[in-house]
């Protein structure tokens, strides 16, 4: 393992001394190892007219390297653990390479390696340098030839990049797949696959009229699972085809799941490779839940054709080019296929809990990060999600027929190129006649702005305004002053009966306001009573809000609001506030009384039956605990935890009626379909079971036992198990032995039911946990078991990971240290579980510190686990 931590800079980009013109790769797939031979036609880059070259490559055994056909002598070249480098070039050569490599050795997960008994590769971001000696950086595109060879029976499926363009038998028991891939890529797209898989087929015809044939592999044991995920796949090319005018490129596209996988999906052109956990399911082990993320995990990867794969990026620093954007054509594609309300909602509560902690921690970065020394570690929340909301930002400005037009001319200028995050702001720009220069900041500041707000009746003059006030996130960190951001505000106005009043001469009943200033003043004239305000509908920028707002406002927007959005937002602030009341109440020793408003304005949201249900669902489950710690300061998170739970029960006991009634009405014995309607039924349903459970009574216990008895699909019983496990109710240990017995030999089945199980919250839960990973069913090698299991413990677990003998955070350290000898990536994932430390009050800072510090000392830190831990060090204070 390279222990070199070196710092890579964004401004030290310099342009490839070479490009390569074509690539033309030969696989011999064999159980032990694999030998690569490489044939790469090299073309000195006229602008950087320097005539020596370095070739990315780690863990390969050099076999033999010619330049021109001739066998080239060991002066001619250095190596090291880094790679190859080549001096007194000429401007044009052919270079070949065979190198040897041992994929089943490889647990990484990155590169070429095993899973089960099939080879398949991962080259995302910088794994090709693990397969052969390349110059491994997304701007250096090239066509790829493939030529795979391995033994007929062992590995009948051989896959890679492209259209297949020969196939056939050789002597010995061996056959060959020759691949072309006519579209010049980046080598982190580059994939193969060599194993003993089944597949289903499917096709789809473009609207140029080309016959696309569509095939999942699996393994044998799964191939019944994956007619949700080919459907998934034909409603993603038809949806790219229509909202983007987006057509695919070649005669085939493969889907491959496998069960070892870092992340969720990669978009190798042509062949996508999956986590099973994104392409397999079926009625009996697949919740509503997993449906909904496979469709939207198909269509991220599929749009990925375009915005990724066609036009790349130009360095690893413009990944929120590519993965910002795919996940708001993602998003949207959700949201026009299932509800957009609840989409919109679920996309910002994830922000919001998850993406603004990463951005207050240690590893707050910009969308578009400007160092890193392991780049794996960006691919993030604040890349990703909030990179999503800075191209929804462009949208809200632009409107969709503006998005359109900038979408157009940057395919019209990018197609083929490998660009950066302000060549897609300037063809947005460009294609509107508008000028975008300050949205620049929106990729160069780190951290979560701040937006305060005043507002002001002036009766006499019939006038209302608010002041808007930008304010730098705490802890920004550019080498510049903090500037105010480009902010579009969506807002409403109401009258007190709930109408919505002009803003201005127009007449619009909603408008985008623009803040650009650090301090700026919006006025609406004519307006006869004090108005209600609707600010940032629709979440239209991703931004802390600071507003005093009081039950009363609150409770009229939640009634009258037009934008379902801040609907909800206003149930949000309102159950923060009464939980922070009592958490503040907790710390003061005092007693809090959960108000009478309170209770009824949840009864009448519960009971409301002009909102769809799955708004009824959304809006009666509380805010995280984890959002909640980032409203306030120095956190003792367990009693944060109780004040919560206090409300949950307060809310269980009182209205226990309308919970019971609300949960009748919306069983549903009919045939089970992922549709929104059937969905939102079942999530309003096990909303109300959960409070319902919370009040300790038998009878509820029997209910939920009932309904893990007698439930018709799995999304039902998975929450019933769940909540008897939780809750302790007696005989829930022969539940999961029973449910044992039954999936053992499924593992995604298995996984859920080690998170189950390692987010009991009873001080015996780590000892659960440690005797759970002895189990054969969990391996350390395995990313889901560590993710479903460990990562669900100490992430998801609050009240035993925080446990105040500090066991939960050894047993993190201890796990993080084990981890990173076999895999650096999940390594460092689960190393993030401590970048929330400084939320908390000194006492726990200090225990989850010590670990930090523990981990920070141990030799032979992978540079990933590394970089994460130290910028936690670095930090402390
Ligand atoms: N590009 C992939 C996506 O977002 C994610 C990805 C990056 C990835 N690196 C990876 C997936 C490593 C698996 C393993 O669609
Ligand atoms: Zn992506």
């Amino acid at each position: 393992m390279s222990s070199s931590k070196e710092v890579i800079y964004r401004k030290d980009y310099q342009e490839p001394n070479y490009v390569v013109k074509s690539v033309d790769l030969a696989f011999v797939v064999e159980a032990e190892s694999t030998l690569v031979t490489a044939r790469i036609q090299f073309e000195v880059n006229p602008k950087q007219d320097k005539n020596e070259l370095f070739l990315n490559g780690v863990d390969l055994e050099l076999v033999s390297i010619e330049l021109n056909q001739q066998q080239l002598n060991a002066n001619k070249y250095d190596l090291n653990e880094r790679g190859l480098s080549l001096h007194d070039l000429p401007d044009a050569f052919e270079l070949k390479t065979v190198v040897k490599i041992y994929p089943s050795q490889n647990t990484a997960l990155e590169g070429l390696y095993q899973s089960g008994n099939f080879f398949l590769t991962q080259c995302e971001a910088e794994g090709f340098r693990k397969i052969t000696f390349y110059p491994d950086r997304p701007d250096v595109l090239a066509k790829f030839t493939v030529t795979i060879v391995a033994d007929k029976e062992k590995y009948p499926v051989l896959l890679s990049n492209g259209n297949k363009i020969s196939s056939g038998d050789l002597n010995d028991g061996r056959h060959y797949c020759k691949w072309l891939d006519p579209h010049p890529k980046p080598s982190y797209l580059f994939a193969l696959v060599a194993g003993d898989l089944d597949y289903i087929e499917d096709h789809f015809i473009t609207k140029n009229n080309n016959k696309v044939q569509l095939r999942i592999y699996t393994e044998s044991k799964n191939i019944d699972a994956c007619d949700f995920a080919m459907q998934s796949l034909i409603n993603s090319m038809q949806w790219d085809e229509e909202r983007f005018n987006l057509v695919y490129d070649l005669d085939e596209y493969n889907i491959v799941a496998t069960d070892d996988f870092n992340m969720g999906a990669m978009e190798n052109k042509g062949l996508n490779i999956f986590n099973s956990k994104y392409v397999l399911a079926k009625p009996e082990t697949a919740t509503d839940q997993d449906f909904i993320n496979i469709e939207a995990v198909i269509g991220h990867e599929y749009f990925h054709n375009w915005t990724g794969n066609r036009v790349t990026c130009k360095d690893w620093f413009q990944l929120s080019l590519k993965e910002g954007l795919t996940v708001f054509r993602d998003q949207e594609f959700t949201a026009d296929l299932q509800s957009r309300s609840v989409k919109r909602i679920e996309d910002v509560r994830y922000l919001r809990s998850a993406q603004f902690a990463e951005d207050a921690s240690p590893m707050s970065h910009s969308v578009r990060p400007d160092s890193f020394i392991e780049i794996n570690n960006f691919y993030t929340l604040t890349v990703y999600e909030k990179g999503s909301e800075v191209v929804r930002m462009y949208h809200t400005l632009l409107g969709e027929e503006g998005f359109q037009k900038g979408m157009q001319l940057y395919f019209k200028r990018h197609d083929g190129s490998a660009v950066s995050c302000n060549d897609f702001r300037l063809a947005m720009a460009d294609a509107n006649s508008v000028d975008l220069t300050q949205f620049e900041l929106w990729y160069s500041q780190n951290g979560t702005p701040q937006v305060y707000i005043r507002e002001n009746y002036d009766a006499g003059k019939k006038a209302y305004s608010i002041d808007f006030m930008q304010a730098a996130p705490d802890n920004y960190k550019g080498d510049v002053a903090w500037q105010p951001m480009h902010v579009p505000v969506k807002l409403a106005l109401y009258d007190n009966e709930g109408n919505p009043l002009p803003l201005n001469d127009a007449g619009d009943l909603q408008l985008t306001y623009e803040l650009k200033e650090i301090s700026q003043t919006l006025t609406v004239n004519g307006v006869e009573h004090q108005p209600i305000a609707s600010l940032f509908q629709g979440f239209s920028a991703p931004i802390k809000l600071h507003r005093q707002i009081g039950h009363k406002e609150l409770a009229f927007l939640m009634k009258h609001d037009t934008d379902s959005f801040n609907r909800w937002d206003a149930t949000q602030e309102m159950q923060s506030q009464i939980i922070i009341g009592k958490y503040q109440a907790l710390l003061d020793n005092k007693n809090y009384n959960c108000p009478k408003y309170f209770i009824e304005s949840f009864r009448h949201i519960l009971l409301d039956d002009g909102i769809d249900s799955a708004l009824i669902a959304e809006a009666i489950t509380l805010p995280s605990v984890k959002s909640l710690t980032l409203k306030l300061a120095k956190v003792d998170v367990l009693k944060l935890f109780d004040a919560k739970e206090w409300l949950i029960k307060e809310i269980a006991y009182q209205l226990e009626v309308e919970l019971l009634s609300v949960y009748n009405q919306n069983y549903d014995s009919s045939d089970y379909r992922v549709n929104s309607e059937q969905v939102a039924k079942r999530s309003l349903k096990n909303r109300c079971l959960s409070f319902l459970l919370q009040s300790n009574k038998k009878e509820f216990a029997g209910l939920a036992k009932d309904q893990f008895i007698h439930a018709g699909n799995y999304t039902d019983k998975m929450t019933a198990l769940s909540l008897l496990t939780h809750q302790q109710v007696d005989g829930f240990e022969d539940l999961l032995g029973a449910y044992f017995t039954e999936w053992q030999d499924n593992p995604l089945v298995i996984n859920k039911w080690l998170s189950i199980q390692a987010t009991i919250p009873a001080s015996d839960t780590l000892i659960r946990v440690k005797q759970l990973m002895e189990l054969p069913v969990f391996s350390m090698k395995n990313p889901n078991a560590v993710r479903s299991l460990i990562g669900a413990f100490c992430g998801a677990n609050i009240t035993q990971f925080h446990a105040e003998d500090s066991s939960g955070y050894q047993f993190l350290a201890d796990q993080i240290i084990e981890l990173d000898r076999i895999n650096p990536q999940i390594a460092a994932r689960l190393a993030g579980l401590f970048n929330d430390y400084h939320q908390y009050n000194d006492e726990i800072q200090h225990r989850m510190n010590e670990q930090i510090k523990r981990i920070h000392t141990t030799d032979g830190l992978s540079p990933n686990v590394f970089e994460i831990i130290d910028r936690a060090v670095g930090s402390i204070n």
